[in-house]
């Protein structure tokens, strides 16, 4: 079965796919008839995204346009004593005996550690708008939404085009918008009859950024305080400008060019600029507009070439990689999870593959002032690599590289080997100050269920040469050496016990115990134990010796702490389950235990099951976490989690009933939902873990069963299995590699 398997694995890259891809995608093109309050419709190219209102445009409503590059510094704080970084001091915990430093807001210096937290911060590059203006080209015509009719919008998964239609007092205006896969350029057609009557234009204005908001949902930017930044136009030749906006530190550049005849002109006292076609023969206008920190950025040479690169990137998305078609199943959920995931794979290309690791909100909007986090990063972006778009992946991977030196200063400076990874960060890898940030350990082992899913889809690729997978084993190896060295040494002997421990102090995922009571949470003790099992095997691989110090901790971590429940009219011992941490009082029954984020599943789900994993007890606590969870504090990533959770105890239909949970939404155009106690909409980490937990679903995982038994016309695809489905639907899988 193994055979047919890496068939299936090949079968896609010689572009014979059985399904009609093009077909399942376009069936769910979403479609508005007004702006939504809370979610823009998108176009992007996973470094750069534009976000529209129901004109297509940032007409009404102040979407926003945000990439990886954009940042902004607010002025350093004056006060005496913290009015450089270096100011910063931290705070010093007790751990195992010892002082360490962590980076804490130290309340002595509370105006260092609060500009540590908000700077650098993501800037709203700027709005792009329909200007309407009067019959005598009056420009101040208050058009609102509701002056429109007729207003209908789609959004072409499958070629990345927005087209929005309406009338304006009875005349029909169409507007096309894209973004160029390969620039950061925003493109748009409009056309309409008020163009050549000089009654529509289009309007370009610049925000500032301030960094006072953690959360700027669901616009971004400072839209007053003009005089507290500068833009400047320049006409370049005939059909172009250049608008050049300055924050402080931060410069960068939008270039404009357009077709036919019009002008562009500064609204004074503010940051607008209206490009007003002048031509009365004019019915359509097209423009584009390449954002850069560069004034000398190329750009695509027009807005057909936009189109063209359009059209055959997102066919190339969408027809190479792997694939699920579950549209044959007359079942409801099943379309669901159908939809969920076709909106995922488009808004993870247009949001979440960019130069760095990607926010939680993505490129719509910002949350914790716009950098993102470490322990998410797998979240967001594991699932490139089971549907077989590394090179996504690799754009941002590198993040490792780039870290690796601030983190290796960390581990230094705290006493520890190796590299420790850092928490909240932006590009510089910088972490910043927080109780939770620096005592958050589960990001740690993240490089390790990277690279072992990068090689094991290199393994069962047959075409990839020896070569290649040497080059894999190469690059990963200082990354993994470096954090296993910190595992290691963060691990702490305990003597009377004989066992390795971890914590106190420390936060576990799921960021709701007492940090100087925490030891030995299940989840990071088995992360630690997959971690540590695969760096020596890495270095095994490499013919290189395996650190006695990493096969000594590996095998005498403390055992997953278990709690035994007792029936209280017997008084006998039902079953027993794993724990949150050692030692937790009262498990099951404490309100403020049973929610957030049950990382404890993880352990057989996400992971692979270690030694250290006893199956019976796994399958005891997720029967008493769908029994005891509070799910009203659960959301995002925690669906599929469990899903993956009970896939891998061969419980299908729950797992099928966890991805459409009703605390796990997603929006009419995909968006997945938050909410005002968690986090604000979108909260990708849910479609990333949505697409991890599909993946393994339709592609199995080692030890799997591999035969057909799951999943009616589960043949099809040239045997693709499809082991984590209800064996009466109809699913038709391809290209999905076997999971960890
Ligand atoms: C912001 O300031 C920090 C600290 O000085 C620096 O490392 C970073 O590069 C700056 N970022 C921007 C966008 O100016
Ligand atoms: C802006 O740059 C100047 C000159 O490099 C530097 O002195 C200043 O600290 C920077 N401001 C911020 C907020 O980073
Ligand atoms: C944990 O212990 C440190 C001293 O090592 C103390 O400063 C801190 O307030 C304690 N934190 C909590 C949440 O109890
Ligand atoms: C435009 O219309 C809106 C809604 O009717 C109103 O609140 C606003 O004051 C008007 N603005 C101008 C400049 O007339
Ligand atoms: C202008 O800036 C100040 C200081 O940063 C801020 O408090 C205020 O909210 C800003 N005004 C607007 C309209 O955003
Ligand atoms: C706008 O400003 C420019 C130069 O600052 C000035 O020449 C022009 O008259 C102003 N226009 C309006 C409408 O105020
Ligand atoms: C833009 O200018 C910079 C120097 O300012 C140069 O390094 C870079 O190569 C130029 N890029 C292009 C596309 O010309
Ligand atoms: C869809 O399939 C699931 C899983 O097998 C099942 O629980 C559910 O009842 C089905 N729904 C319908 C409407 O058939
Ligand atoms: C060793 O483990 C025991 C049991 O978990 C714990 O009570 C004790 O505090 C640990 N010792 C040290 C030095 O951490
Ligand atoms: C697994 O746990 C169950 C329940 O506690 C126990 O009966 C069984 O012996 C354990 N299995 C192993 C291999 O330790
Ligand atoms: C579940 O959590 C919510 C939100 O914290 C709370 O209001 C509710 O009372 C909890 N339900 C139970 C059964 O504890
Ligand atoms: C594998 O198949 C067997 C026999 O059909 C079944 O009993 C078992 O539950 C399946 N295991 C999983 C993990 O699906």
């Amino acid at each position: 079965m193994q055979f047919l398997l890496l068939l299936s694995f090949l079968h896609v890259s010689t572009a014979t796919a059985l399904i009609n891809r093009k077909n399942v995608v376009t069936r769910f093109n979403p479609t508005r008839h007004a702006s939504s309050n809370t979610t823009p419709m998108q176009v992007g190219n996973g470094n750069f995204a534009f976000g529209a209102d129901i004109t297509g445009l940032q007409t009404f409503l102040p979407f926003a346009t945000l990439s990886s590059w954009g940042w902004h510094n607010a002025s350093l704080p004056t006060t005496p004593g913290q009015t450089s970084p270096a100011d910063f001091t931290g705070l010093e915990w007790w751990t195992h005996g010892r002082l360490v430093n962590y980076d804490q807001p130290n309340p002595a210096e509370a105006d260092i550690s609060q500009w540590l937290i908000a700077n650098p911060h993501r800037i709203n590059l700027g709005r792009i708008g329909l200007h309407f203006a009067g019959q005598n080209g009056n420009n101040n015509v208050n058009v609102t939404e509701s002056d429109l009719t007729d207003k209908m919008q789609t959004l072409d998964l499958y070629s990345g085009t927005i087209t929005s239609r309406f009338r304006v007092n009875g005349f029909a205006v169409t507007v096309w918008t894209w973004v160029d896969p390969l620039s950061d350029t925003v493109a748009v057609r409009i056309a309409s009859e008020l163009l050549s009557r000089g009654q529509l234009g289009v309007f370009f204005d610049y925000p500032y950024a301030t960094g006072e908001e953690k959360f700027e949902a669901p616009f971004v930017g400072d839209w007053g305080n003009v005089s507290r930044h500068e833009t400047q136009l320049s006409e370049l030749k005939e059909g172009s400008a250049q608008i050049k906006h300055v924050l402080d530190n931060t410069t960068y550049y939008t270039a404009i060019r357009w077709s036919g005849e019009a002008s562009i002109t500064p609204v004074n006292g503010t940051h607008r600029y209206i490009l007003q076609p002048g031509s009365p023969s004019q019915q359509t206008l097209e423009l584009k507009a390449t954002f850069s920190p560069f004034s000398n950025a190329s750009s695509p040479s027009s807005v057909d070439s936009v189109v063209q690169n359009c059209v055959h990137w997102w066919r190339d998305y969408w027809e190479t990689g792997a694939f699920i078609d579950l549209t044959a199943t007359g079942n409801a959920t099943a379309l669901e999870i159908q939809r969920r995931t076709i909106l995922s794979q488009y808004l993870l290309a247009v949001n979440e593959a960019g130069h760095g690791p990607p926010q939680e909100s993505g490129l719509v909007n910002n949350g914790w002032y716009g950098k993102f986090h470490m322990e998410m990063y797998l979240w967001h972006s594991a699932h490139w690599i089971p549907w077989g778009k590394f090179p996504l992946l690799e754009r941002s991977i590198g993040v490792y590289d780039r870290f690796l030196p601030s983190s290796v200063r960390r581990a230094h400076d705290q006493g520890y080997a190796g590299a420790r990874w850092g928490k909240m960060s932006d590009p510089t890898g910088r972490s910043a100050p927080g109780e939770i940030n620096s005592l958050l350990i589960w990001q740690q082992p993240h490089v390790f269920y990277f690279a072992e899913m990068e090689y094991a889809a290199a393994n069962q690729h047959q075409q990839q040469q020896q070569q290649q997978k040497k080059d894999i084993l190469q690059k990963w190896d200082p990354i993994l050496t470096s954090s296993a060295d910190f595992m290691a040494s963060f691990a702490f002997w305990n003597q009377s016990t004989g066992v390795y421990d971890l914590g106190p102090p420390m936060y576990p995922a799921s960021e709701n115990t007492n940090p100087n009571c925490t030891t030995n949470p299940t989840f990071e003790l088995a992360y630690w134990r997959f971690g540590l099992d695969i760096a020596m095997a890495w270095k095994a691989r490499l013919g290189q010796p395996v650190p006695q110090r990493w096969k000594h901790v590996a095998e005498h971590l403390a055992p997953l702490p278990t709690v035994a429940i007792t029936d209280t009219n017997t008084n006998t011992i039902t079953t027993t389950t794993y724990t949150l941490y050692e030692g937790i009082p009262n498990m099951w029954l404490d309100p403020a235990t049973v929610t957030s984020h049950p990382a404890l599943s993880a352990i057989y789900g996400l992971l692979p099951p270690t030694d250290m994993v006893n199956e019976t007890i796994v399958a005891a606590t997720a029967a008493q976490i769908a029994r005891a969870w509070n799910f009203s504090q659960c959301w995002g990533w925690d669906f599929p989690l469990l899903a993956m959770n009970a896939v891998r105890l061969g419980e299908v239909d729950r797992a099928v009933a966890y991805l459409v949970h009703g605390n796990f939404a997603f929006d009419d155009v995909g968006m997945p939902v938050g909410s005002e106690d968690t986090a604000p909409t979108p909260y990708f980490p849910g479609a990333g873990a949505l697409l991890l937990a599909v993946a393994m679903m339709a592609g199995g995982w080692s030890g799997s069963n591999s035969s057909s038994s799951g999943g009616g016309d589960s043949s099809v695809g040239l045997g693709a299995t499809v082991p984590g489905f209800p064996p009466e639907w109809d699913v038709k899988a391809e290209g999905f590699m076997v999971m960890l």
